[in-house]
């Protein structure tokens, strides 16, 4: 009898949907620290401070139910060029990353260093010229060789994948996004200009959720497969 496969690790990508969350603001709201509370109130859109809110709220439920400490007196500090973490993390405490798009707000969580990205699936006119600005040679001619009608969701899609992994690293895309190079089929990470990639070092995971939307999730090492389940306000948890 051959050995049983591997078995995988998890990466949980929590997702929760804004309008569902809104009759919980009150108290999602009081769960945030000063700061938090003075960025949501710098949106001018009362849209985009929902999701900030709910996401916020979402990303502290969920490290407090694996560090022990309650989710408001959870701290946070930031990297070099600006990606969060706990300022004062336990032994269980996982990886984390946060994204929000449209209507959804999403938090990854993993026992190694990941990023996740999320875009709500939405009409893209001139992917081709975004793509010429942003896409490597080898993306740019994939996203051509797609159902032009197929284009713009192709390239929101492509894009996660890179921006995941530009959160992971911690640079945000204060690196060009040229120069991370995504092979959106496997998928997988090709190349990175001025970095050395060795193959195997990055594991890239794409999801389809409810919105519609896009998201993707870059994490280190591999053997990972992806769980995620739909976060419910009420309580807290799946
Ligand atoms: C981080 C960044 C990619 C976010 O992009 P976005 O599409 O607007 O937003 P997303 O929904 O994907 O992610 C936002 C979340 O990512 C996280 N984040 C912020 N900076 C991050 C970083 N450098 N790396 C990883 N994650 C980061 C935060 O949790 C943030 O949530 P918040 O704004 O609600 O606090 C973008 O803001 C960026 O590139 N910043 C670059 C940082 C930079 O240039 N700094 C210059 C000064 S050194």
């Amino acid at each position: 009898m051959s050995d049983p496969a591997p078995a995988q690790l998890a990466v949980e990508l929590w997702w929760g949907s804004v309008p569902a969350a809104q009759p919980h603001l009150p108290a999602l709201l009081d769960l945030l620290d000063a700061d938090e509370r003075c960025r949501a109130d710098r949106f001018r859109v009362e849209a985009g401070r929902q999701r900030f809110v709910a996401a916020h709220a979402m990303l502290r439920c969920l490290l407090a139910e694996r560090t022990g400490i309650p989710p408001q007196r959870l701290t946070f500090t930031a990297g070099p060029r600006g990606k969060p973490e706990l300022a004062d993390p336990t032994a269980s405490a996982p990886h984390f990353n946060l994204a929000h798009s449209g209507d959804l707000a999403v938090v990854a969580l993993a026992s190694r260093e990941l990023g996740v990205d999320v875009e709500a699936l939405r009409p893209f006119p001139r992917a081709e010229r975004f793509a010429a600005r942003f896409f490597a040679p080898f993306e740019q001619q994939w996203l051509e060789a797609a159902p032009e009608a197929e284009r713009g969701h192709a390239a929101l899609k492509l894009w996660t994948f890179k921006e995941a992994y530009l959160k992971a690293v911690g640079s945000g895309i204060a690196i060009a996004l040229a120069s991370v190079e995504v092979d959106p089929e496997r998928p997988a990470l090709l190349r990175v200009a001025g970095v050395p990639v060795a193959a195997g070092e990055w594991t890239l995971l794409g999801a389809r959720l409810p919105g519609p939307a896009v998201a993707a999730v870059a994490i280190r090492g591999g053997g990972w497969r992806l769980v995620a389940p739909e976060f419910d306000w009420r309580t807290g948890r799946s």
